[in-house]
């Protein structure tokens, strides 16, 4: 699985530039925080990071296992005893919760009880908390004095999807690093990369396309790759085929025609091919965001000027944001994206 041969080893290799920047900004400081909040989407390398982190501080041959006062090296070596057992998770000093299954008071105080003994074979015990908002109330209040006093040894890691869901009282205990949406760029970076190890050939294009369906995830473009290569998947028309989908700037260059019937035909092909609307209205967002900047003249490198005035970009803008809202309660799919199309014409 690519997933699992590709997950980053180190802070170096990981593609997310923001939080790789801050990760190396902590690790060099003389002083670790002890609580850190990872806030961020699905696939952005949460637990990837969390993982790199419990493995940089017990490394043996850093300059965390060095005692070094400077900690210029940082980075883990995946060499040493400890990186290895890390590695294949048999680390008994990092302990892995998954908050969705063990929510209640008794794992929390359990864990607790577990911050309290000394690390057995490291230097620091870490603690990862994944899915962290699904802690009960009661668990955040028993976690909540371990947080404001953590023992010397212990290190806590919450992971979460959903930050609006964690008690401010915790939240403020934490450092928190936000993972935010992969940008397509560092998606783009990552396949490149990945493509080349594994001699994919493919064309700038592919990885593009990829990442513009990966629903701003490391982990979808990762898995689209790998399916894509399975399928043998050669020329950029198969890959949209099999995504489902035509091109967004096809979209544009359909709707800049202003020719109503071949837009609905557009429209019911790329529904029949299973088509994903959501994915569809945000990439034609970002598009056009895009265009509005063209239009006032500023230059972005590879992007063509569509046929349409600032108005109608406006408009258009504005007609799909409300199609957007209205795919939460829409019987139909493909309905407030016809809607909007449809007003769209009228009054142009
Ligand atoms: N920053 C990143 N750089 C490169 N690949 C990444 C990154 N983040 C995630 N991935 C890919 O996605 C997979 C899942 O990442 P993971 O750390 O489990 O994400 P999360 O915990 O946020 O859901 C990894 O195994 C890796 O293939
Ligand atoms: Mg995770
Ligand atoms: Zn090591």
């Amino acid at each position: 699985m690519f997933y699992l041969k590709y997950r980053p080893q180190t802070i170096n290799s990981l593609d997310n530039s923001k939080v790789k920047n801050q990760l190396i900004e902590i690790l060099k400081s003389k002083k670790l925080p002890h609580a850190y909040l990872f806030v961020g989407q699905k696939g952005t390398g949460k637990t990837s990071s969390a993982r790199i982190f419990a493995k940089a501080i017990n490394c043996l041959n850093n300059d965390y296992g060095k005692n070094s006062l400077d900690k210029e090296n940082f980075e883990p070596c995946n060499q040493c005893e400890n990186c290895l057992s890390i590695n294949s998770s048999s680390f008994n000093d990092v302990i892995e919760m998954d908050a969705a299954s063990n929510r209640g008071i008794e794992e929390i105080k359990n864990l607790i009880k577990e911050t309290s003994f000394a690390p057995m074979s490291g230097k620091y015990r870490v603690f990862i908390i994944d899915e962290a908002h699904m802690i009960t109330n009661e668990g955040f209040n028993a976690l909540l004095k371990t947080l404001e006093e953590p023992p010397k040894t212990a290190f806590f890691i919450l992971a979460t999807t959903n930050l609006e869901k964690i008690p401010k009282t915790i939240a403020s205990r934490c450092l928190k690093i936000n993972f935010g949406k992969a940008l397509k760029k560092d998606i783009i970076e990552m396949l490149k990369k990945i493509g080349e190890k594994e001699n994919l050939n493919y064309q700038d294009d592919f990885y593009k396309i990829i990442a513009n369906h990966s629903d701003y995830s490391f982990r979808d473009a990762v898995k689209i790759l790998e399916e894509i290569s399975i399928q043998k998947i050669k020329n950029i028309e198969e890959l949209e085929n099999y995504l489902g989908i035509r091109g967004k700037n096809n979209f544009l260059e359909i709707i800049e025609k202003k020719d109503i019937k071949k837009t609905f035909a557009w429209i019911e092909e790329f529904n029949q091919n299973g088509g994903n609307f959501k994915n569809l209205i945000e990439e034609m967002l970002e598009e056009l965001r895009i265009q509005l900047l063209i239009k006032k003249g500023i230059q972005i490198e590879d992007e063509k000027n569509i046929n349409l005035s600032f108005a109608e970009i406006t408009k258009l803008i504005k007609l799909l944001l409300q199609a957007y809202q209205q795919l939460k309660s829409t019987p139909i799919d493909s309905l407030p994206l016809e809607i909007a199309i449809a007003e769209f014409y009228n009054e142009n």
